[in-house]
């Protein structure tokens, strides 16, 4: 058993609004193995009351500092770091001169390696400890990137891209050497063989990853949604509504669906654990559809600044009810650290928001980048949150990170004006320390 001392931030689960902050100004969080040797949180509280209760734990006190729960980034591509700030005129001309050429180099099982360790570092270094995200056509990709995450006990769920036409020959799935299987069929039997061998295994995850409709023929498509419902705790990502040509070309592809978001429904696709990034250009009945099938939208502000593609609708997504959190979406989105993501979520839903003036607030952006993520993921109580019985996963924050984090921290009053400081102002300087449940108590 340890026990950290400093101020902490988690989030309500018991009362409404359900992204109500509670923040300790000198608490203790206490963690210890669970049933399953699994780090988890004990109890978190104010210390005054808890140091009586737990004598025995050893206390680490970092003064100044603040414990926050691990940020959960609900969608990206570990293979596009290197496409980071890839200018385009949009999402087609972007995937085709810039990120299918940089996804065709992961061919090299080297090459997998290299990027796997440095993607898995670049989260830890922001402060982000369990992501969702996409690897390439190649499932070497795959096996790299949980070979990486596997040794830094992290929880990450990948799996490979799914996309039999419409992209360069080189990065569609390919048919086994010596095998007279199909491609399609072929690319369905190595996410079997994916599954059985990563999914569950320590904290890893299976994701069945059609890229998106319009790169993926019927018969994968609804070889994909007979996979989910054989394995109905694997995760399903994908990519939808993200901008005017792609949902044209989509349409067109598939002219039997009432829309874009149809299409995933057609084919088994839409349920519970299933994400899809972007979500922008949606009607009513998309939305009710969302909430229906209990699927989630990773919502991606960079990206969606960077390449045009549009304002997520916050107000229409609470409206109608479906859940959704934020994400990076590297590398069509401009950064991995979860501050950037979070005060582009604010210019966004400004700019979606002429109705009532109002942008969304501190607390609620913070909250959908933790619990928010991790509620979208089916993983609410588990991640995300450092209420008890949570896994151990936190950051250790220094507001004093930067002279002016230090000088505007300072001032503020209350709970907001200090996470809005730090929203607008802070990157990876803020992140001291990133906590993986199951690693060694630090020193
Ligand atoms: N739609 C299909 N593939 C992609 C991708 O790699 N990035 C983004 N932003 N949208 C996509
Ligand atoms: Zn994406």
């Amino acid at each position: 058993m340890h026990a950290f001392r400093a101020a902490i931030l988690r989030f309500a689960t018991d009362r409404e609004p359900r992204h109500a902050a509670i923040y300790e100004q000198d608490g203790l969080l206490v963690v210890g193995a669970n049933a399953q040797g699994r780090q988890v949180v004990l109890a978190v509280g104010p210390f005054r009351e808890l140091r009586k209760r737990f004598p025995e734990a050893a206390v680490t006190h970092w003064p100044g500092r603040l414990i926050a729960p691990g940020f959960v980034d609900l969608h990206s591509h570990y293979p596009q770091t290197n496409v980071i700030g890839s200018p385009a005129e949009g999402l087609l001309p972007w995937l085709e001169n810039h990120t299918f050429p940089e996804e065709s180099r992961f061919a090299s099982p080297d090459y997998c390696t290299e990027a796997a360790q440095f993607f898995i570092a670049e989260l830890l270094r922001n402060g982000v400890t369990t992501a969702l995200t996409f690897a390439t056509s190649h499932p070497a990709s795959v096996n790299a990137l949980f070979t990486e995450a596997q040794k830094q006990r992290m929880r990450l769920i990948t799996g490979l891209c799914l996309m039999d036409r419409n992209a360069p020959a080189d990065l569609l799935n390919q048919r086994a050497p010596h095998c007279r299987v199909n491609a399609t069929e072929q690319s369905l039997r190595d996410t079997v063989t994916l599954i059985d061998q990563w999914h569950n295994i320590d904290r890893l995850g299976y994701a069945i990853t059609p890229r998106f409709a319009p790169s993926c023929s019927e018969a994968q498509l609804s070889g994909s949604g007979e996979l989910a419902m054989t394995y109905p705790d694997v995760w399903i990502q994908s990519h939808v509504a993200e901008n005017k040509a792609e949902i044209a070309w989509a349409r067109q592809l598939f002219p039997e669906s009432r829309s874009y978001l149809a299409i995933y429904d057609d084919f088994d696709l839409l349920r519970q654990r299933a994400i899809y990034a972007h979500c922008i250009h949606f009607d009513d009945d998309d939305r009710a559809l969302m909430r229906d099938t209990g699927a989630a939208a990773a919502v991606c502000p960079t990206s969606n600044l960077f390449l045009g593609s549009g304002f997520f609708d916050t107000a229409g997504a609470d409206w109608v009810g479906f859940q959704y959190g934020l994400a990076s979406d590297v590398g069509g989105g401009t950064s991995f650290s979860p501050f950037h993501t979070m005060l582009a979520a604010y210019y966004v839903a400004r700019e979606g928001q002429t109705k009532t003036g109002l942008s969304l607030s501190p607390q609620h952006l913070w909250w959908q980048h933790t619990v928010g993520a991790a509620q979208a993921l089916g993983l609410a109580g588990v991640v995300g949150n450092l209420q008890p019985g949570c896994e151990a996963d936190f950051v250790v924050l220094n507001p004093q990170a930067t002279p002016l984090l230090a000088r505007k921290t300072a001032l503020a009053a209350n709970v907001d004006e200090l996470l809005f400081s730090m929203i607008v102002l802070g990157d990876d300087r803020l992140i001291e320390r990133t906590h993986i449940a199951d690693s060694k108590p630090a020193p």
